[in-house]
């Protein structure tokens, strides 16, 4: 039996500050309150000046983007551009709520029986088995030999968070092993792996020369690195590049990956909005899986069904291939199950239930067809307009002459385009244009509308001309 720690006595704690029992040999009950007073005062004020036992904390550095943001919103001038936010905006530069969304909102809240309870640890299952379908697709292998084990998540930072601290916990690893993360990658995957414990490292991926994918550093990094090193793959939409890897290059990365025995975990935050569908942004993640790989993925809703606030998301682990006869006749099989447990003592620990209003909304969209349908109509929608002013960019800067080859912009693809601009040219375009994008030339393709890409081109035409690289 663990024995419990004993708490300390309050008779003590009480006791400790000011001790009554050393009399003074004061004279007159006056003396002995005023002595008791200036006690008093000296231990207050002494209290008072102590130093945070955090005094040495060093103050973190602001968030890049959520900076970004907020000097964004603090510009007052009328034509300011807003590149940064990786979230659709309207071609009225408005947010938009899907009416997809809007009819689902509408069912939960007719929904006479709806309440407030808390929803099982691994979330709802309605919503969490639907998003494997929707990832791994109706007629997936691991879906069939119930070796999928789902579990709803705050969004893909949180599901990133959850398979991390899995891995940390019990990833069978040479002690600093580390996690590989493209160059360049979304700027919070350092620190979700390493707040763990589980130190980062990078393999190449973007090629500033040919704006497109560094195909030859990539695999020479997966045939170099150590045997069982995990490796992290976005999905579709690499986010901040816009470069994704084709067809072929993908069956490629997969043969290394087996042969070297390497771990895929995928961030799938864009699905549905590279391509505008969401079967051809998961091919990636199929094409493992029919290869036969143990993987894990952490899929977010953010974006796809442009529910940002509301944190929705979920974290799949993939285990082996089964034989036939090892199929289980119930729910999951031995493996799965084991790691659904940990997944769950993980989950309670640090949320104990996942939030329901936007789960509720993912389950009506996913699994009504109707408007499932109608979703998938809502994604062309978006990823049609980000495709158009690809298009319209690159066609002003043809126009206007513009120094430099722009074609890496409409075969970058999803929410972001790596225009290439320097840092320097960044900068300038934020203090002359109140253009903001990141700082490595990083820009939200949905910022761009009918109204300023044409500003957005004149802006770029400008800097390039005046600040060359
Ligand atoms: C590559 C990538 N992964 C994960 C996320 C997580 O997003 P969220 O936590 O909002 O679902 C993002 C968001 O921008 C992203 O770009």
């Amino acid at each position: 039996m663990s024995r419990q720690p004993t708490p300390p006595s309050t008779q003590a704690v009480q006791s400790a500050p000011i001790s009554f029992t050393a009399t003074t040999t004061t004279s007159t009950p006056k003396d002995r309150l005023a002595s008791i007073q200036h006690h008093l005062t000296t231990q207050t004020r002494t209290i008072k000046m102590a130093a945070s036992v955090f005094a040495n904390v060093p103050a973190a550095p602001a968030d890049p983007l959520f900076s970004l943001i907020a000097a964004y919103k603090a510009d007052t001038f009328d034509k300011k551009v807003d590149l940064g936010i990786g979230a659709y905006r309207t071609d009225e530069a408005k947010p938009w709520v899907l009416p997809v969304v809007k009819k689902a909102d509408a069912i939960i809240r007719d929904d006479p029986d709806l309440d407030h309870e808390y929803l099982p640890i691994a979330g709802l299952s309605s919503f969490t088995s639907a998003a494997a379908r929707l990832i791994f697709g109706d007629d997936s292998p691991a879906l069939a030999q119930k070796r999928v084990v789902s579990i709803q998540a705050i969004s893909g930072t949180g599901a990133l968070h959850t398979g991390a601290k899995f891995f940390s916990k019990f990833y069978p690893r040479p002690q600093n092993q580390k996690v590989y993360l493209s160059n360049p990658t979304w700027g919070n995957h350092v620190q979700i792996f390493e707040n763990v414990g589980l130190p980062t490292t990078y393999y190449p991926y973007y090629h500033p020369a040919t704006r497109g994918l560094d195909f030859e550093g990539l695999t020479n990094a997966l045939r170099n690195a150590d045997e069982g090193s995990i490796f992290v793959l976005h999905a579709c939409a690499h986010n901040p590049t816009g470069v994704d890897p084709t067809h072929e290059q993908w069956e490629k990365i997969a043969d290394i990956m087996a042969e070297k025995k390497l771990f895929p975990f995928f961030d799938c935050a864009y699905q549905g909005f590279a391509s505008g569908s969401l079967d051809e942004d998961a091919w990636a993640v199929r094409h493992f899986v029919k290869k036969g790989f143990e993987l894990c993925i952490a899929q977010s809703f953010s974006k796809n069904l442009g529910l940002y606030n509301e944190r929705v998301g979920c974290y799949h682990f993939v285990s082996p291939p089964l034989a036939d006869a090892d199929v289980p006749a119930g729910d999951l099989c031995d493996v799965s199950m084991r790691i659904k447990s940990q997944l769950a003592i993980i989950q309670r620990s640090e949320i104990s239930n996942p939030p329901a209003y936007g789960a509720r909304i993912g389950d009506i969209v996913l699994n009504d067809p109707a408007l499932f349908a109608e979703w998938k109509q809502n994604l062309e929608t978006m990823a049609g307009r980000i495709i158009l002013m690809r298009k319209l960019l690159v066609e002003k800067l043809k126009e206007l002459g513009t120094p430099g080859d722009w074609s890496h912009v409409t075969k970058q693809i999803g929410m972001f385009s790596f225009t290439g601009l320097t840092e320097k040219q960044v900068m300038r375009l934020r203090e002359e244009a109140h253009i903001y994008m990141t700082k490595n030339g990083r820009i939200s393709m949905a910022g761009l509308n009918s109204r300023n890409v044409e500003y957005f081109a004149r802006a770029v035409d400008k800097v390039v001309r005046e600040i060359p690289e």
